[in-house]
């Protein structure tokens, strides 16, 4: 039996609702809607309808799911999905047993959801007395490529001296706290976190759906602190596939860590044994950026000053003094302040970090200007040799930073993937 398979067989907790644990969301629609009672006796025949589509025929694979089990966690080399719902939470107990428990119910959420399927009982619950385990919005909709990524803040290992859970020696050193960098204007609101979640999905109401999920889960143990929004990926990890526009108009993600580079991917984005903290191998450190743009600036600067600012054309994203989008620029033809030439990894010793970032619009400021800018996401190996030596870099010297502002930051550990079922977030670290 397969893992996805032993999944969907496995019984769920929740008493009489866990017969209907592992259907599929578009599956419950078509039953649910014909009226179908689903005691005992229909648990073989809703098991073998999971892939019909309600009325009998097979629902057709428009949206793939993307495996939940694995060395790595998915969501980091996994084609960009279209949407993201990223969500920060703060521990708000100090039992480690209850946050033990809560990692083990999200594990099997995530499994569940990751793989279009509702949450524990489901969203029709047969008890009408309880709330249903599935808050329902998803009913209907296919997995959407849905991936949910955990990690880990410095504040979960240790916090104002104390060690909270006793994870204070599990620390990793490459777990640093991020430096001020110069023109950060930081908001405490948007920042930080003991955990985090990074749901993408290429339907935003399926990211949604999970993250609303998990801290229902989570209540009494986790709090949302912050989260974030996006649509219109502005990296790609797939180089083969149109290379998405940010919203200052310029492709962005040309030159990233392909998905499918398992090269650089190892050199670059995995922990290996001996990097540091044991339980980290396999996993990958993320850095969470959420950077303003001063949009009415941008659109008011002439088509060369916005070129010179990256380094490359804004139609066809060449490199300068080149033609097309994917020639091997020559960095000495950009402006020596142009962002481009500045992030190059020849300018950088090599340096590379998987970028995996969002556009946001969260409304206006007060003041007339478009809340918008881009929420940076980046993997990378070790943070110190990556993030922060690039960015100490760019906040010093980039012209780009006459259009942005960064006003949100965090810093995670995201541990190895889930493998099997029975395993859950966090065993690597508290087990
Ligand atoms: C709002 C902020 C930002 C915008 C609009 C932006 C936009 C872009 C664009 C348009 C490119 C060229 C296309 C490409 O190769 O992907 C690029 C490349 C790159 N950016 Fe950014 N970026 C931003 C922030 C950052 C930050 C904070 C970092 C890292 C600290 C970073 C690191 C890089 C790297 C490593 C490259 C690839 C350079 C190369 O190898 O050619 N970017 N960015």
């Amino acid at each position: 039996m397969d893992a996805e398979n032993e999944q969907q067989a496995a019984p769920a907790e929740g008493g009489g609702q866990a017969q209907r644990a592992g259907l599929s969301r578009r599956a419950v629609i078509g039953w649910a809607g014909a009226g179908v009672a689903l005691g005992a006796a229909a648990v073989g025949t809703v098991a073998a309808a999971t892939m019909s589509d309600g009325d009998g025929a097979a629902a057709p694979q428009t949206s793939p799911e993307v495996p939940f089990y694995g060395e790595h966690q998915s969501g980091i080399s996994t084609p960009v999905q279209d949407r993201l719902h990223f969500a920060a939470f703060d521990v708000i107990t100090d039992d480690r047993d209850a946050l033990v428990k809560m990692l083990k119910e999200w594990t099997k959420a995530a499994a569940s959801i990751t793989g279009g399927r509702e949450v524990g009982g489901g969203a029709v619950g047969v008890v009408p007395e309880s709330p249903p385990d599935d808050t329902g919005e998803a009913l209907g909709l296919p997995a959407s490529r849905l991936t949910l990524t955990i990690g880990f803040g410095r504040t979960l290992f240790e916090k104002d001296g104390q060690d909270r859970f006793g994870l204070r020696a599990k620390l990793p050193e490459a777990l640093v706290e991020l430096p001020k960098f110069k023109g950060d204007r930081l908001e405490a609101a948007r920042s930080g976190g003991d955990l985090c979640v990074q749901a993408c999905a290429d339907d935003p109401q399926v990211a949604v759906h999970a993250i609303r999920n998990l801290a229902r889960i989570g209540m009494g143990v986790v709090n949302v602190r912050w989260s974030q929004l996006g649509f219109g990926k502005t990296s790609s990890t797939t180089p083969d596939s149109q290379t998405p526009r940010n919203l200052m108009g310029f492709k962005d993600g040309t030159h990233n860590i392909a998905g499918t580079d398992a090269d650089s991917l190892a050199q670059h984005v995995w922990v290996a044994p001996g990097d540091g903290a044991d339980w980290m191998t396999g996993g990958s450190y993320l850095v969470a950026r959420r950077i303003r743009m001063t949009i009415e600036t941008w659109d008011r600067s002439s088509l060369k000053e916005q070129e010179d600012t990256f380094g490359r054309t804004k139609i066809e994203g060449a490199p300068y003094g080149k033609q097309k989008e994917r020639d091997a620029p020559d960095l000495s033809a950009m402006p020596a302040d142009s962002h481009v030439r500045l992030a190059h990894p020849d300018s950088n010793g090599g340096l590379m970090i998987l970028r995996r970032g969002y556009s946001f619009t969260d409304g206006t400021d007060g003041l007339g200007r478009l809340d918008a800018g881009l929420f940076f996401l980046a993997y990378q190996r070790d943070t110190r040799k990556a993030f922060v030596p690039l960015q100490t870099k760019l906040a010093a010297n980039d012209r780009l930073n006459e259009y942005i502002t960064h006003v949100g930051s965090a810093h995670f550990a995201c541990p190895p993937g889930v493998r099997k079922p029975g395993e859950w977030w966090g065993q690597t670290l508290f087990g």
